[in-house]
């Protein structure tokens, strides 16, 4: 009876200990599933955040040298406009030439328009910003620059515009010069100010624009600015809408255009060759 009694306790202590070798195995076997696939996901997401943060700093590095600054820039990380994004602006100045520029929301942005107006030695940049401490923020670093001449930062608080039967915030225009504008850079007002934050600049500022004037609106990749791009679609059917690579996503827009957009790659070595023409008769007139 006992040795019955101590069998059956030996096949029971058998079964629990080959239980265990089993589930051991099973664990083993998943751990290994999720160390060969999660952390090989984990290393081509992590590449492809490096690529994408690499391609920034290319463009950066290429505004610095076809642009020739001297001095540091701000951030261009967060709030501003991102390089690759900055750089599509800057060769399509230097290239179209625009006399005229107006942009919305002020910034690195507007460094970088400057510089160009300085460069091709002709045209105005205005900037509306509805923060006058960013106004100002942004007049100082025109100053380090150089540059006040060749941009003004307009203080623009928001206010309400009625669009279509509906009220919609957006910057006061009475000290925007009523010329006609070769250019329009929209990144501002922030998305928090309302829905579809950046429409007005659609009625207010298109029938401003001459013929052949070139939009560039940031943050295309938004939910809101797509529904923005749908709405001037339809309002606007004159302006030839494109979109552009770029990390935040960048919609072009050109008035009554028949001329093909620049291709930044193309233009490139050109503006090296602008860059180097104009910085060598600064410097000599420096040195007169
Ligand atoms: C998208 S930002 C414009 C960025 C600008 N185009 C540039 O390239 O730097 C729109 C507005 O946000 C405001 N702004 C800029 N930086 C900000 C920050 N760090 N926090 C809150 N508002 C900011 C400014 O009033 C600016 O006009």
């Amino acid at each position: 009876m006992d040795q019955l009694l101590l069998l059956g306790v030996f096949i029971c202590m058998l079964a629990i200990l080959l239980t265990l070798i089993y589930g051991f195995h099973k664990v083993r076997r998943f751990q290994r599933f999720i160390l060969n696939s999660f952390p090989g996901q984990m290393e081509s997401s992590f590449t492809l955040a490096l690529d994408k943060q690499f391609r920034q700093s290319e463009a950066l590095a290429g505004i610095f040298i076809e642009l020739g600054f001297k001095k540091s820039l701000p951030p261009t990380r967060g709030w501003a406009a991102s390089p690759d994004l900055l750089r599509e602006i800057a060769l399509h100045t230097l290239h179209a030439h625009p006399k005229a520029i107006a942009e919305c929301g002020s910034g690195v942005s507007t460094i970088i328009l400057a510089r160009c107006m300085q460069m091709q030695e002709c045209g105005h940049v205005y900037s509306l910003d509805h923060s006058q401490e960013y106004a100002e923020r942004t007049r100082q670093e025109l100053e380090r620059h150089g540059l006040r001449e060749w941009a003004t930062v307009l203080n623009a608080p928001l206010r309400f515009y009625d669009l279509n039967g509906e009220a919609w915030p957006w910057y006061a225009i009475e000290e925007l010069p009523t010329i006609g504008f070769d250019m329009l850079v929209i990144d501002g007002p922030p998305e928090e100010v309302s829905r579809l934050a950046r429409y007005p600049a659609g009625p207010l500022l298109f029938g401003r624009l001459n013929a052949g004037a070139v939009v560039f609106l940031d943050d295309a990749n938004r939910h809101q600015e797509k529904k923005i791009l749908q709405c001037w679609a339809k309002e606007f059917p004159n302006f030839r809408q494109e979109l552009r690579e770029c990390e935040k996503g960048c919609a072009i827009l050109l008035k009554d255009g028949k001329k093909m957009l620049v291709d930044i790659d193309s233009v490139a070595e050109d503006r090296v060759q602008l860059m180097t023409d104009v910085d060598r008769s600064r410097v000599q007139q420096d040195s007169e």
